[in-house]
């Protein structure tokens, strides 16, 4: 199946390392060009590179999605190099482990700024030239956590499902622009993040006897499901939240 995405250009966030470099790559791959960023320059620079050596036209920005000054930079780079972005996969690392009471309010602040501040302003700087040339894909990256709350991880839980809020009002305002808008929640899977998780809490390394297919994901197989949403072929899904977890999320729908 072509999935149309020679010529498009898709800004991936968070893109460096673990979900948001595999969506770059295999964007990239299909044919798009990619704006990918990240904190640290050294891995965003090898990411690029590795994305180059596929052919692809690539511009790696630095800086933190977080801060509103950073991001101003990095959306403005992007449209200075491509004038329009037909692709936004919104992303961003995850915030900290732990329970209610070990968070402050400025922990909350934080967490609120990462997910759903960093979502709600690259979504401002791509919006106009999306809806200028009638033809968009927004795709949040957020977890299973959106549908099943994870042990531990309260801030986590309780932002995301914001930004899947945010995404879901999205999808009815804009799909008369010809955008679509969905949400993929990712599920255990084998990053850094996963690592770190794991470190923190050794337990979390069996979980996989509560998936049902019995091993945590790979990136790409995350990738492949946001290709597809991004892709020509997807052009009558929106408002869709797509888990790719194995099939830990215990609800019917
Ligand atoms: N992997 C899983 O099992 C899993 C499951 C559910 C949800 N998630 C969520 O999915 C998201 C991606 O996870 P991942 O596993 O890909 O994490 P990861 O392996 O830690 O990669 C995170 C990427 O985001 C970049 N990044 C982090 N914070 C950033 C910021 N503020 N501004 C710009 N770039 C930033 C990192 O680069 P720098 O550090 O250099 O900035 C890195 O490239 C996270 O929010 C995570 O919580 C992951």
């Amino acid at each position: 199946m072509d999935l149309g995405l020679k010529n498009k250009v898709a800004f991936v966030a968070a893109s460096s390392q673990g979900l948001g470099r595999a969506v770059a790559k295999l964007l990239a791959e299909e044919g798009a060009s990619v704006i990918i960023c990240g904190r640290n320059i050294e891995t965003l620079e090898e990411t690029a590179k590795e994305i180059k050596s596929i052919g692809a036209r690539v511009l790696a920005v630095t800086g933190d999605l977080s801060d509103a000054k950073d991001r101003d930079h990095i959306i403005a780079a992007a449209l200075k190099e491509f004038e329009k972005v037909d692709i936004l996969v919104t992303n961003t690392g995850g915030p900290p482990a732990g329970q209610f009471e070990s968070f402050s309010q400025k922990d909350w602040e934080k967490a609120t700024q990462q997910l759903l501040g960093s979502a709600v302003g690259l979504v401002n700087g791509f919006l106009p030239g999306m809806k200028k040339q009638k033809w968009g894909r927004i795709i949040a990256i957020t977890s299973q956590a959106v549908k099943q709350p994870v042990n531990n991880l309260v801030l986590s839980n309780a932002v995301r499902a914001s930004v899947a809020g945010l995404m879901k009002s999205l999808s009815n305002e804009l799909g008369q622009y010809n955008i679509t808008v969905n949400n993929v929640m990712p599920g255990y899977t084998q990053t850094a993040r996963l690592v770190k998780l794991i470190e923190n809490n050794p337990a979390v390394a069996n979980v996989t006897s509560e998936i049902p297919l019995g091993r945590f994901g790979q990136p790409e197989e995350f990738a492949a499901a946001v290709a597809f949403l991004a892709s020509e072929r997807a052009s009558y899904i929106t408002g869709v939240s797509l888990a790719v977890d194995g099939g830990w999320i215990k609800s019917i729908l």
